[in-house]
């Protein structure tokens, strides 16, 4: 393990100015994926170059595809179609992020080649098995550790099957995964959702000219077509803007223009949740662009008052939880999350590090096993651990625009997998941060 990297936030506030945090994760990693086994050169501008995206660059230069960039946002890959890719000839190393892995193992399932998928600590412990289960089903070999974790090895198989596969549970991961291994399947490969999560494989798929039925919570592709390269904009990630509105709305004075945010209907929850809470939330200058609908939002601080958080709401935010329990701690009277038992096997059992940090600045925040109740109050300065989560840490630095004395956050390296820069931007916007 390296250095401790460490913030220390100075209490203080507002938050002011225009702000244009960096590209989505979600559609990053999509746009390289489809990019890669497309026929023809797809260009990306606004590509994330975060430690998480980066790795699923590296992983299909590893492969063989030509790829250049990034540069100030964009790339351009060379797509060597459907049936291109090279094996691997070392491990792929994909870091922290899940995302890659396990869109990635259904994206290789099918390839008739051998491929090891790696991460680090926290990866090599998040659950696998989510995807392992249905890929095998349909026909793929992976082996994993024996609790069902990295590293995944993917042995190659003759062909895959199509499947027809009920979700158990809402994660947009496995749903890809499913969808990417059916590209490579015999038949038409159906997933079934037991609750929307976000679309931006299906959206970015069709925009690559592979047809792609939904009929509710329905999706379906035929195997064997073909991918056309496309041109992606990737807008700015409201999972990264979403610690700016939690910022604005607790440290008063606020106002800030978070400008071309992703606000795709599957991604809003935040928004939805922190608005019931009382939050100035002001959706401006709707487009749609490359089929992701993005806006600027106009953020000013607000009172927050506790609230019941609406289960359906909590896949459409899964994310952003940590910001959100910031904005519960600084809200009167009580919020009650349930239903995000999903939490607790993210980057870091977010239930309980946010508990345990909350708690460390004198919050009353009782973890239950799907979600937690947290008692707004007054918050004082103190150290906390992110457990190298980066959306722990950044939740955390904007709790200091409120607390009553310094904040030290520990253990923040791995904000750079989401959002490069953040220190930088968020000081400059009135966050008294500092690296150390
Ligand atoms: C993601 C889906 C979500 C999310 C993750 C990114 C994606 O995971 O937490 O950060 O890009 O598909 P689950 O689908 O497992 O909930």
């Amino acid at each position: 393990m390296g250095r401790d990297v460490y913030y220390r936030v100075m209490p203080g506030g507002p938050l002011r100015g225009r702000i244009r945090v960096p590209g989505d994760k979600s559609i990053s990693h999509r746009a390289i994926m489809l990019g890669a086994i497309a026929e023809g050169v797809s260009h990306i501008r606004g590509f994330l170059e975060g430690e998480d995206s980066l790795a699923t660059l590296h992983a299909f230069r590893a492969m063989g595809v030509e790829i250049e960039g990034p540069e100030h946002g964009d790339v351009r890959i060379h797509g060597v179609g459907l049936h291109g890719l090279r094996p691997p000839e070392a491990p792929l190393d994909l870091g922290n992020s899940g995302t890659s892995m396990r869109l990635l193992s259904g994206l290789l399932a099918g390839q008739g080649f051998e491929a090891t998928l790696t991460g680090d600590v926290s990866l090599s412990s998040r659950p696998m098995r989510r995807v392992i289960d249905p890929l095998t089903r349909m026909g793929a070999r992976i082996k994993a550790t024996k609790k069902g974790t990295a590293p995944l090895h993917i042995l190659p198989v003759d062909r895959l099957d199509a499947i027809d596969y009920a979700l158990p549970v809402a994660s947009a991961q496995v749903k890809s995964c499913v969808l990417l291994a059916g590209l490579f399947a015999r038949g038409k490969t159906c997933v079934t959702e037991p609750a929307p999560t976000r679309d931006h494989t299906e959206r970015m798929l069709r925009g690559f000219g592979y047809e792609v039925s939904t009929d509710g919570a329905r999706i379906c592709l035929e195997g064997g077509g073909r991918l056309r390269a496309a041109n992606v904009e990737v807008p700015a990630d409201i999972s990264s803007a979403a610690f700016f509105m939690v910022g604005a709305s607790i440290a008063a004075g606020s106002d800030v223009l978070l400008e071309h945010v992703g606000i795709n209907p599957t991604r809003e929850g935040v928004i939805n949740i922190l608005r019931r809470m009382g939050a100035d939330i002001e959706v401006l200058n709707p487009v749609e662009v490359g089929g992701e609908p993005v806006a600027d939002l106009r953020v000013r601080s607000a009172p927050l008052h506790g609230i019941r958080i609406p289960e359906d709401q909590v896949p459409l935010a899964i994310d952003e939880f940590p910001a959100i329990f910031v904005a519960a701690a600084c809200a009167k009277g009580e919020t009650v999350l349930t239903g995000a038992a999903e939490l607790r096997v993210k980057e870091s059992d977010r239930i309980q590090v946010m508990a345990d940090g909350l708690g460390a600045l004198g919050i009353d925040a009782r973890p239950t096993p799907d979600g937690m109740v947290i008692r707004g109050g007054r918050l004082r300065g103190g150290a906390v651990e992110s457990h190298g989560d980066h959306r722990i840490a950044m939740a955390f630095a904007m709790a200091g625009l409120v607390t009553e004395g310094p904040v030290t956050i520990h253990d923040c390296a791995n904000v750079n997998t989401s959002f490069p820069g953040f220190v930088p931007l968020a000081a400059n916007a009135g966050l008294g941060i500092e690296q150390q």
